[in-house]
């Protein structure tokens, strides 16, 4: 019996869908290609999927109940992922509700390497032969690259089937390209020497791609996507729990990956003017999931104790073996990773900052989803890896929401005046990562917030701040600070910062300084002993360190120690595409970091505990 067949319209762009009687919006909206946000995968517990059914729109779930407000219920507000399609319906998204396209960074501080790239062309004239010199076709070749300084190469069998036409059709005349050891193509001579890789930087949120000129080292064009994956959840945990759950769902991921890293090359390549197939190896820095899901190897076992994963070794793989478009006979080299949640990007953080080379104490943070955390120096390295949660990514706030045009990204409290900048200084349709830490910490230092996080009812501030009184809203447990009322929005409707908000900034900044405490804890180190703190990523380049440090989100130390270092594992992925040596102290670096596993220490909690509070 074939399943009936519905017909849903997406609002506001008028997408219509057939779907079939008994998927949830969500997946409809997914099998169409039209990413809603979805921070927890489609499981109910986020809130981050709703949407709008203006007409006879089915009763609340219990997820809808629990997510949702009464007026929200009230405006037919329901969460995709818990509404089946049994009917004909029209729905409208919320522009919150969007995986709109969000600010992403490309810069990155990366160190100078020599370049010596792991694919290198030459042009070579080799001498024909005779009746006096009857080498092999192959041997002269390989004769004439030793004298380019190419010694101890093998050829690709495929190459080698061509050449003795190749040879005598350019009069021994040709272009050979290198990639490691292995002569992979011959051109003819007319092809010149131009080549190009492609570094990319698999973030669980971004995606970025730099185009980069082999023979000169330079970026000549650089690409960048929110990751599509993230309409099947916000962190790793939920895309490992999609794959576990779901038929061929790590193929899915896979797929959704790699046509975003296609889509990027083409844009690179476009910009730059050059043809895909003049890209000859591509790097790939990202964190175990993304690297597993690149190089399809099971994802599974990353999330389940004991937590492993199915290889931390660097690989180089055929690009088309992973359906990467660059030239057929290309590679992928996957930088190695040091366990199962900290990943090649934070071996990229490490090589672009020398952190395995310098006689200062540093500490490297990188604070998203999963927050990275690296400390040390010459001598030894230490990292770990926190559960931060998403709400630096803007999901599991009420109004929460990326970095993208019109989310709150500034709040700031002169007296008793609240003032708010957007992106693109649009009207504010939410509050992202940034925003909310400016909110909390404004609302902390006028004492809207006190030092375990309760907000203030109105009552409790009327006398003090009245102003700031007449700002909040609801009790007890549903208690909020109006940042934007609903006339001063994009949306039509307030915006908040609500207790529970308050809630998940304690648990992400709770866990990010007590993964700091731990590791300095173990490194033997105090805090004044630490030389540099290094803000690493895109949410760390954005913030105001003075209100991280207010928050207790970075530990305490004189401000003119925090450094930004933008996306400092991309400039690692780049600096493993322009010296091949490089290759060799990535595996050095990710077998000697000594990874920290909090889970296993039993003074984490105490500590993630106490972090929790707003310092005074
Ligand atoms: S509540 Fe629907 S995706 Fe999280």
């Amino acid at each position: 019996m074939t399943a009936k067949i519905h017909r849903v319209v997406f609002q506001p762009d008028g997408r219509t869908l057939q779907v079939p009687d008994g998927q949830t919006l969500l997946e409809a909206s997914r099998a169409a290609g039209l990413h809603l946000q979805a921070p927890c995968g489609g499981k109910g517990t986020c809130g981050g999927c709703r949407v709008i059914i203006p007409q006879d729109p089915p009763s609340p779930s219990e997820a809808c109940r629990r997510e949702l407000t009464g007026e929200e219920l009230r405006r037919h507000m329901r969460l995709a992922c818990q509404v089946r399609v049994h009917r004909d319906m029209r729905v409208v998204v919320p522009e919150e509700t969007r995986l709109g396209d969000q600010k992403i960074l490309t810069e990155g501080t990366g160190r100078d390497v020599p370049l010596d790239p792991n694919v290198r062309r030459a042009s070579v004239h080799l001498p024909p032969p005779t009746v006096a010199d009857q080498r092999a076709d192959a041997d002269r070749l390989l004769d004439t690259l030793a004298e380019k300084d190419l010694p101890d190469l093998t050829i690709d069998v495929k190459v080698l089937r061509e050449l003795p036409e190749k040879l005598r059709t350019h009069d021994f005349h040709v272009s050979a390209v290198v990639i490691g050891n292995d002569v992979v193509q011959l051109d003819p001579p007319t092809a010149g020497t131009a080549c190009y890789g492609v570094a990319f930087d698999i973030g669980t949120t971004t995606l970025v791609a730099y185009l980069v000129d082999l023979t000169t080292g330079k970026t000549v064009a650089v690409a960048s996507r929110g990751n599509p994956q993230a309409a099947y959840g916000d962190d790793v945990i939920a895309r490992i729990e999609f794959c576990g759950r779901t038929k061929d769902g790590a193929r899915v991921l896979h797929d959704l990956v790699l046509d975003a890293m296609n889509e990027m090359v083409a844009e690179a390549c476009h910009r730059a003017a050059i043809k895909p197939s003049a890209v000859y190896e591509a790097t790939v820095v990202g964190n175990t999931t993304m690297n597993h899901l690149v190089l399809k190897l099971p994802v599974e076992p990353i999330a389940r104790a004991p937590f492993v994963a199915a290889s931390a070794s660097a690989h180089s793989v055929l690009a088309k073996e992973l359906g990467l478009k660059i030239q057929p006979r290309g590679r992928v080299y996957t930088a190695p990773l040091v366990a199962s949640f900290v990943g090649a990007d934070t071996v990229g953080v490490i090589l672009a900052t020398g952190m395995h080379e310098s006689r200062r104490l540093r500490m490297a943070v990188d604070i998203g989803t999963n927050g990275e955390i690296v400390l040390g120096m010459r001598e030894r390295l230490l990292a770990c890896s926190t559960a931060a949660g998403p709400a630096f990514e803007g999901a599991r706030i009420r109004y929460g929401m990326r970095a993208a045009t019109g989310a709150i990204d500034c709040v700031d409290l002169d007296g008793d005046r609240l003032r708010l900048h957007t992106i693109d200084e649009a009207p504010a349709v939410g509050l992202c990562g940034t925003g909310l830490i400016d909110a909390v910490a404004a609302l902390v230092g006028a004492g809207v917030i006190g030092g375990s996080g309760l907000m203030q009812s109105a009552e409790q501030l009327a006398a003090r701040r009245p102003a700031l009184a007449r700002r909040i809203t609801g009790a007890d447990g549903d208690i909020g600070f109006v940042l934007a009322a609903k006339g001063e929005t994009g949306t039509g409707h307030p915006i908040l910062l609500t207790q529970r908000d308050v809630r998940e900034v304690q648990l992400a900044k709770g866990a990010m300084a007590a993964g700091m405490a731990t590791l300095l804890d173990e490194f033997g180190a105090k805090l004044s002993d630490i030389d540099e703190i290094l803000l690493a990523g895109a949410f760390g380049n954005f913030i105001r360190p003075e209100r991280a440090l207010g928050i207790g989100l970075l530990p305490r130390v004189p401000i003119e120690k925090v450094k930004f270092i933008g996306n400092a594992a991309g400039a690692g992925a780049r600096m493993l595409l322009v010296n091949r040596g490089l290759r060799r102290v990535a595996d050095d670096v990710a077998r000697g970091v000594e990874h920290v596993e909090l889970s296993q220490r039993p003074d984490f909690q105490t500590r993630f505990a106490d972090a929790m509070f707003f310092p005074g």
